[in-house]
């Protein structure tokens, strides 16, 4: 997606080899015209599926996962990673480490929104050692629903993410993928692909 990836080079900063900083659109600061037109990329990219809803993990997967499931005209769920004090005992959970954060993160779903007739899209900022979309797929299992597939905004190709979720059999599409951070520069798969 050329705008995303312009977005990345003009506006992204690479803090070491593995670590992109994309606060500037996408972390922190919101680039609303571009989350519309990647919510718009998601559905185009899985128009073949009857998506019942779009699963996330808060919080940064919120924005880019709201503009999809509008598009869709499906509710949208995020998974909480603290404990909420309204949502307690009636939840599907799933432990989630992250590498980057080094912390693991119990994940919680109300059951009262994921039910065994959801097929379910999932779309997340980032994905990296692919755990976060593990966790996201392990609580749609325990609802007994059904993954349509996996929706990155920004794929880090040089992490093992996407071999995780394809060797269980998910369809992932990213939006950008990147091949390479190193010596500070942004280097893309697609781009490869085309020289
Ligand atoms: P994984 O989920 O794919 O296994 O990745 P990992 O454990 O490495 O990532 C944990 C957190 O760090 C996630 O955010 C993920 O989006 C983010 N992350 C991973 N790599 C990068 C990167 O290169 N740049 C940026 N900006 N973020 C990265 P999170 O903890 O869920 O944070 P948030 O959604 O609350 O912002």
């Amino acid at each position: 997606m050329e705008q995303l990836q312009r977005a990345i080079i003009e506006r992204g900063s690479v803090l070491s080899d593995d670590v992109l900083k994309v606060d500037q659109f996408l972390n922190h600061q919101i680039d609303t015209n571009l989350m519309i037109n990647i919510g718009r990329e998601f559905v185009s990219r899985f128009q073949d599926s009857k998506i019942t809803k779009v699963l996330t993990i808060e919080s940064s997967g919120i924005a880019p996962s709201f503009m999809a499931a509008n598009e869709l005209d499906v509710p949208l769920v995020f998974a909480r990673k603290k404990k909420s004090l309204t949502v307690t005992d009636y939840i599907y959970s799933s432990g989630v480490y992250s590498y980057t954060k080094q912390e693991m993160n119990n994940i919680t779903v109300s059951k009262n929104y994921l039910s065994s007739d959801d097929h379910v899209l999932i779309i997340d900022d980032f994905l990296a050692h692919g755990n976060a979309a593990l966790g996201l797929i392990d609580v749609v299992k325990q609802a007994g629903a059904s993954v349509a597939g996996v929706g990155i905004v920004i794929e880090k190709s040089f992490q093992e993410g996407r071999k995780m979720l394809e060797r269980e059999g998910h369809r992932v599409e990213s939006l950008a993928r990147i091949h390479s951070l190193e010596g500070s520069k942004v280097s893309f798969l697609e781009e490869l692909a085309t020289k």
